[in-house]
């Protein structure tokens, strides 16, 4: 076991390099079940989700060789299972994309179910239901989910919600259907944008893709692809929030401005002082700390996975602010621990009303999920005195050389056995 120890109390400044997205390249490898040629995917994130996917996909026969991760081959050329187990899939939702691919070029797929996790219940029912449109018969038992085709049909699908896993699944699953399959009421998030675009060049046909609609005309069989994948925006943000929230200024290279604008719109209410360049986005912190509102929803709203680390810097705004989670009904488990720091917030339901305090300081926490990890790791770069992370396995598994990246920016953080 290992924790993070921050003294509190630097201001950043410098240049960061954001890592490519993991919730984009999580998708991406399991695209590379469609062929059976090579994918090269660049840029990937070293982190834990990551990693098991690869072993996922190893699992299923697939050839798997990287290149101390700058850019990683997937060969699926044959499958000798079409099961992702348990083990894994437990430890991380995003196997269930597994399925979607498996059935349409295999014709079977076995899945294990996901569960629920630390920030929600998380049900799979817009997938299946989507699957069963193409086409895909659907048996739940024992854990798992079996689904079998001869092959799917392309179909009008309209989801419940944007699901954003849903619609990565729907959308590799329809590039091999037979026909035309509508997607409505797609999420529209930039990873599904960059997923598109990978399959395009693999050879799909697909249209419509980070709008609500999106349109896929099946083929026979996809190639390999060589592709680069988008920078996180949720690493940005989070970067972005780590100058503002410790008074600094940093340049962080790779932010896209078209990616992040609920978060920046938020952040100038704030007084945060901001400016699109070439190659990134420059952050300064203004004087006084003002505060702003937010409720989280599907893209292009504010995204639920920057919600605990806004709340961080709103519990030293200068007044007070609510922040409303409208995605996940489990997600406010930061709120504690960042109380044992002095913040000063009450939650009724979906709404945080969060009343800044003039300083936090620093104490011993740990969370419960990714951001909210992070969110306490912001919250210790600007406590007084020293505040200690624990379970940083969460941090791990999205977020690459955190503490390195925020040390050259001048914060005091070590990583330590615990
Ligand atoms: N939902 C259903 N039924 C479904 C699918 C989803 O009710 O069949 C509900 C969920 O329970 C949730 C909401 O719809 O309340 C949104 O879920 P969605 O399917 O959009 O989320 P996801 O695909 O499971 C991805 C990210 C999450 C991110 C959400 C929302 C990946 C690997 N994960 O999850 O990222 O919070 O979209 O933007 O892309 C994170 O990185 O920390 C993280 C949790």
């Amino acid at each position: 076991m290992q924790k993070i120890v921050i003294q509190g109390g630097r201001r950043l400044g410098g240049t960061v390099t954001v890592s490519g997205s993991k919730n984009a390249g999580l998708p991406l490898l399991f695209a590379s079940l469609l062929t059976r040629e090579r994918c090269t995917i660049r840029g990937l994130p070293r982190v834990a989700d990551i990693t098991t996917s690869l072993r996922l996909l190893e699992g299923l026969g697939a050839l798997v060789g990287d290149d101390q991760f700058a850019s990683i081959v997937v060969e699926a050329r044959a499958l000798s299972s079409s099961e992702a187990p348990y083990d894994l899939v437990k430890t991380m939702r995003a196997s269930f994309l597994a399925l979607g691919p498996l059935v349409a070029r295999t014709g079977r797929a076995r899945v294990s179910t996901p569960g629920g996790c630390a920030i929600g219940s998380r049900p799979i029912d817009i997938h299946l239901a989507g699957l069963e449109r193409l086409g895909a018969r659907i048996r739940q038992s024992h854990g798992y989910v079996e689904a079998e085709a001869t092959r799917l049909r392309g179909a009008r699908i309209t989801l419940d919600f944007p699901s954003v896993g849903a619609t990565e699944n729907l959308l590799m699953a329809a590039t091999l259907a037979d026909g035309t399959t509508v997607i409505e009421n797609a999420a529209r998030e930039p990873e599904i944008e960059d997923l598109a675009a990978a399959l395009v060049t693999m050879g799909a046909r697909i249209s419509g893709a980070g709008t609500n609609e999106i349109r896929i005309d099946g083929v026979r069989e996809l190639g390999g692809c060589d592709h680069s994948v988008i920078a996180d925006r949720i690493e940005a943000g989070t970067l972005l929030i780590a100058a503002a929230i410790t008074g600094g200024e940093v340049h962080v290279i790779g932010a896209r401005a078209d990616h992040l604008g609920a978060l920046l719109a938020k952040l100038d209410e704030a007084g945060v002082v901001l400016a699109a360049v070439s190659d990134g986005i420059t952050v300064r912190a203004g004087g006084v700390l003002r505060t702003a509102d937010i409720r989280t929803s599907p893209y292009p709203g504010f995204p639920t996975d920057l919600q605990a680390q806004f709340m961080a810097l709103m519990a030293l705004g200068d007044g007070q602010s609510a922040i409303i989670e409208t995605i996940f009904e489990n997600r406010f488990m930061h709120v504690q621990e960042l109380a044992r720091m002095g913040a000063d917030i009450r939650v009724d339901g979906r709404t945080a009303t969060v009343r800044g305090v003039a300083a936090l300081s620093g104490a011993p926490v740990m969370a419960t999920d990714l951001r909210a990890s992070v969110c306490l790791v912001l919250a210790g770069l600007a406590a007084q005195n020293t505040t200690e992370v624990s379970r940083v396995y969460h941090l791990d598994r999205g977020y690459e050389r955190l503490e390195e990246k925020l040390s050259a920016l001048g914060a005091d953080i070590v990583r330590v056995r615990a």
